[in-house]
C-alpha cells in the first residue's frame, strides 16, 4: 500500500536557487540558510521517498491572469523547469508517476474535490527550490531520485482558499494515497512563506514571533491552525504570508499526532523569513 509517512514544510525564495545554481552557499549571508538544511538531506537519503506529493504554487508561469485554477493537479508525464526570465534553472526535469496521479484525481473528483488536471504544466521556483534544498545539487542531465506529482495552489489572486479547506484537501489526498495498492513511500510537502511582503507600503515585512507560534500550532493543535483566517495571514505575515496555506494541505494529510523531527528558521533569505519542517507520521 501507499503510504505518506512524513510532511516537509519549506519556503521557496528564488535566492536560495540562485545560490546553490552560482555555488556560492558558502557565502556568509547563505551559510545560515543552508546549514539548517544539512540535516535534512540526510534525513532525506535516509527517508527516500518513492514520491513526492509537492504543493506549492506557481507565480504567473504557467498560469496567469486568463486562467485561475484553485486546486491544479499534475498529470503530465513530466514537467519542465520554467524560464522565469533568466532561463530555465539548470535542474533536472521533474517526473510523474503518472498512474498513481490519474488515479488521485479520480479518487479527489470522486471525493468532491473538484480539481484541475494539468496535463501540461511548466514548473517555477515554487516547486524547484524545495527539491533543490531537500535533494541538493543537481544538473539537468541527472533526474530528482524521486517522482513527483505536484499539486499548484493559487494563493497569488484573490481569492485563495481558506486554512480549513487546504487541510480538508489534504485530508482527502491521504486518503487518495491511502487507497492505492502499490508500496510506495510517498512524502507531501507544503511550500511556500513564511512572513514576507514583496510589494507596496509594507514591503520588507517579516513577524518572527507569528510565524514561531504557526509552526507550534500548525505542530500540535492543527484543528487550531486550519482556522487562521486570510486576514490574519495578511495582517501578520504580510500579501505573500498568504502562502502558508499550502502548509496545511501537508498538515492535513498527516496523523493528528506527528513527531517534528527537524525544524529551521532563519531570517532573511532575500525578503522572506525562511521556516521549513520535517514531521514524520507515526502510524
Ligand atoms: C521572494 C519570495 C517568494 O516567495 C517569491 O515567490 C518570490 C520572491 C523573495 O523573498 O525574494
Ligand atoms: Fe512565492
Amino acid at each position: 500500500m501507499a503510504k505518506i509517512t512524513a510532511g516537509i514544510a519549506c519556503s521557496h525564495v528564488p535566492a536560495i536557487g540562485v545560490a546553490m545554481d552560482q555555488h556560492i552557499t558558502e557565502q556568509p549571508y547563505w551559510q545560515p540558510v543552508f546549514e539548517g538544511f544539512e540535516y535534512s538531506r540526510e534525513w532525506n537519503k535516509k527517508n527516500k521517498p518513492d514520491v513526492v506529493f509537492l504543493v506549492y504554487n506557481d507565480h504567473c508561469t504557467a498560469f496567469d491572469a486568463s486562467v485561475i485554477p484553485t486546486f491544479a493537479l499534475g498529470c503530465a508525464a513530466e514537467f519542465t523547469p520554467a524560464d522565469e526570465g533568466w532561463g530555465p534553472r539548470p535542474v533536472p526535469v521533474v517526473k510523474n508517476h503518472q498512474e498513481f496521479a490519474s488515479h488521485i484525481a479520480q479518487s479527489l473528483v470522486l471525493d468532491e474535490f473538484d480539481i484541475t488536471i494539468m496535463n501540461e504544466m511548466d514548473v517555477d521556483h515554487g516547486l524547484t527550490v524545495p527539491l533543490s534544498v531537500m535533494f541538493g545539487d543537481k544538473t539537468p542531465e541527472d533526474d530528482w531520485g524521486t517522482l513527483v506529482i505536484p499539486l499548484a495552489v493559487n494563493v497569488v489572486q484573490y481569492p485563495a482558499p481558506t486554512a480549513n479547506r487546504c487541510y480538508a484537501l489534504g485530508q482527502a489526498i491521504r486518503r487518495a494515497v491511502d487507497s492505492w495498492d502499490e508500496d510506495l513511500n510517498v512524502h507531501i510537502y507544503g511550500t511556500g512563506g513564511m512572513s514576507h511582503q514583496l510589494q507596496a507600503q509594507r514591503a520588507g515585512l517579516i513577524n518572527a514571533t507569528w510565524d514561531q507560534q504557526f509552526m507550534d500550532i500548525l505542530v500540535n493543535e492543527p484543528e487550531k491552525a486550519r482556522k487562521i483566517s486570510h486576514v490574519e495571514f495578511l495582517r501578520e505575515t504580510g500579501s505573500e504570508g498568504i502562502e502558508m496555506v499550502m502548509w496545511l494541505v501537508m498538515r492535513g494529510a498527516l496523523d493528528e499526532k506527528v513527531t517534528e523531527v527537524h525544524r529551521h528558521y532563519h531570517v532573511p533569505a532575500s525578503n522572506t523569513a525562511v521556516g521549513h519542517l520535517i514531521l514524520e507520521n507515526h502510524a
